[in-house]
């Protein structure tokens, strides 16, 4: 029989951090792959405040991982512990990019680059599905699953964005060419 353990408080630290760093995702993700959503609201209201649920996030996220930090005794001297924890420590440092520079300030500043930047949000995405598996192998608790599931599926969700995107993109090229050839039959 599969047995699981109790959450200790780091573990449910972690867990919010991931939660409230899913709904930063979700609303481009609702707008694109369900825009029917749009009449519910949901997708409105979680953009108008991604800027701090992102922030909340990066903030569970130092609480969870300074308390691990603690409860693990690292040695922050052996380069080792860093390759250990390289997923969470990473997406930390993911974390801590967009926190910074999630203000008008840093848009106006960055400009095009600041796009390029916050697209680092889809790499933390991916190593976190390793993270979670990689630390909870062999000892999950009950947030494990229900992590796991969450992450997985907005991974999945991402990609069929991703896929949507692409179609439409091909099919507006396809009409671009289109439309010449009908102005050189004569067709406006
Ligand atoms: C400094 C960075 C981080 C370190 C050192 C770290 C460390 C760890 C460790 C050691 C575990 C395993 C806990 C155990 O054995 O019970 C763990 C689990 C977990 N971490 Fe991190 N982590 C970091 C960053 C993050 C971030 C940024 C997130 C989320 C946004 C996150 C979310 C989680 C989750 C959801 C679990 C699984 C909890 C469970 O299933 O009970 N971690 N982390």
């Amino acid at each position: 029989m599969i047995s699981m353990d109790e959450s200790p408080l780091p573990n449910i630290i972690g867990f919010l951090a991931l939660a409230s760093y899913i709904a930063t995702l979700i609303p481009t993700i609702l707008r694109i792959v369900f825009p029917q959503t749009k009449e519910t609201g949901i997708p409105q209201w979680l953009l108008k405040r991604r800027r701090v649920i992102g922030v909340m996030a990066f903030f569970l996220a130092l609480g969870h991982g300074f308390l691990m930090v603690q409860k693990r005794n690292f040695d922050f001297f052996d380069i080792k512990t860093f390759w250990i924890y390289i997923q969470g420590v990473s997406t930390f440092i993911i974390f801590t990019l967009l926190s910074i520079t999630s203000n008008n300030w840093s848009v106006k500043k960055l400009k095009k680059n600041w796009k390029q930047l916050h697209k680092l949000t889809y790499v933390a995405m991916v190593v976190l599905i390793w993270h979670i598996w990689d630390k909870m192998s062999g000892h999950w608790t009950y947030l494990t699953p229900i992590s796991l599931a969450a992450i997985t599926i907005i991974t999945v969700l991402f990609v069929i964005r991703l896929w949507i995107e692409y179609q439409s993109k091909q099919q507006k090229n396809a009409a671009k060419v289109a439309k010449p050839d009908l102005v050189g039959k004569g067709i406006r």
